[in-house]
């Protein structure tokens, strides 16, 4: 599948294309971890690098990659566990949290 973008938040899907294997995995109060063959682009549409070591294989064989949700990665968009030092709370868990402190209506 390949998007063809014509304005902000409007997008053509070409479905004639073949879509690619990929799963995007939200780690419990850590990174997205997305498996498949996937590229980086920058804004500009820039490929960008995947460093030695970022990309992974899983027992199954299949390719993964972390990218940063927490904010606290000095190596964006990568993970690089600083998830689990500075003790960050997924939103799913957070609103939990939030909503376990409410009163009922
Ligand atoms: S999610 Fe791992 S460093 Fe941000």
């Amino acid at each position: 599948m390949v998007l063809t973008y014509l304005e902000p938040n409007q997008a053509l899907i070409h479905e004639d294309e073949e879509m690619p294997d990929i799963t995007i995995e939200i780690r419990k109060n850590g990174p997205y971890r997305v498996y498949g063959d996937v590229s980086l682009v920058d804004h500009d549409g820039n490929p960008v690098p995947i460093p030695e070591g970022k990309r992974k294989v899983s027992p199954e064989g299949k390719t993964w990659i972390s990218l940063c949700r927490c904010g606290g990665s000095v190596t964006k968009p990568f993970c690089d566990g600083a998830h689990g030092r500075i003790g960050f709370i997924g939103a799913e868990e957070a609103v939990e949290k939030l909503d376990a402190t409410r009163p009922l209506p």
